[in-house]
């Protein structure tokens, strides 16, 4: 059994992309401390990367094939234009939380709407790369919760 994390956009640029709105740690940093969080569960990490919607698209279908049983995501960007992500994450029904590094509610009007937030379990913004970690955390109680 799995949970996937998905990084939309410019996420790979982590650790150089404008430090001061996204932090200094690089994607591969998040990927593991999401490891370590993981690893004293049963369940698998799975982490992917793309810069392109379609890519992300396809991972989110193919996720129910995967034993994937919950999803946090960072869609970048595209959060605040994708209505086809939101449409994949709908399609699956797969519990999921939306994560962003900053707090994109202080940052300019166009990236205070996401097509995600309404549909999310949860939204976690501002927090930085710890903002995955406490998704991960709340997606292993979750699942263990569900299990009973
Ligand atoms: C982001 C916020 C988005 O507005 C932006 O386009 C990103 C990253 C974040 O993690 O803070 O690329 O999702």
């Amino acid at each position: 059994m799995k949970i996937m994390v998905l990084n939309g956009p410019n996420l790979n640029m982590l650790g150089t992309r404008e430090p001061g709105i996204y932090g200094v740690a690089t994607l591969q940093q998040i990927e593991s401390n999401l490891k370590n969080t993981i690893s004293s569960s049963r369940y698998e990490l799975e982490f992917y990367q793309s810069n392109h919607e379609g890519n992300i698209i396809d991972k989110i279908q193919n996720a129910l094939d995967n034993e994937v049983k919950f999803i946090i995501i960072n869609p970048a960007a595209y959060t605040h234009t994708s209505v086809a992500i939101r449409d994949a994450l709908l399609a699956t029904k797969i519990p999921f939380i939306e994560v962003h590094l900053s707090n994109v509610h202080a940052r300019e009007p166009f990236r205070h709407h996401s097509y995600l937030s309404d549909v999310a379990i949860g939204v976690i913004c501002g927090l930085g790369a710890y903002g995955y970690t406490a998704a991960m955390t709340y997606a292993v109680k979750y699942l263990q919760q569900q299990e009973g």
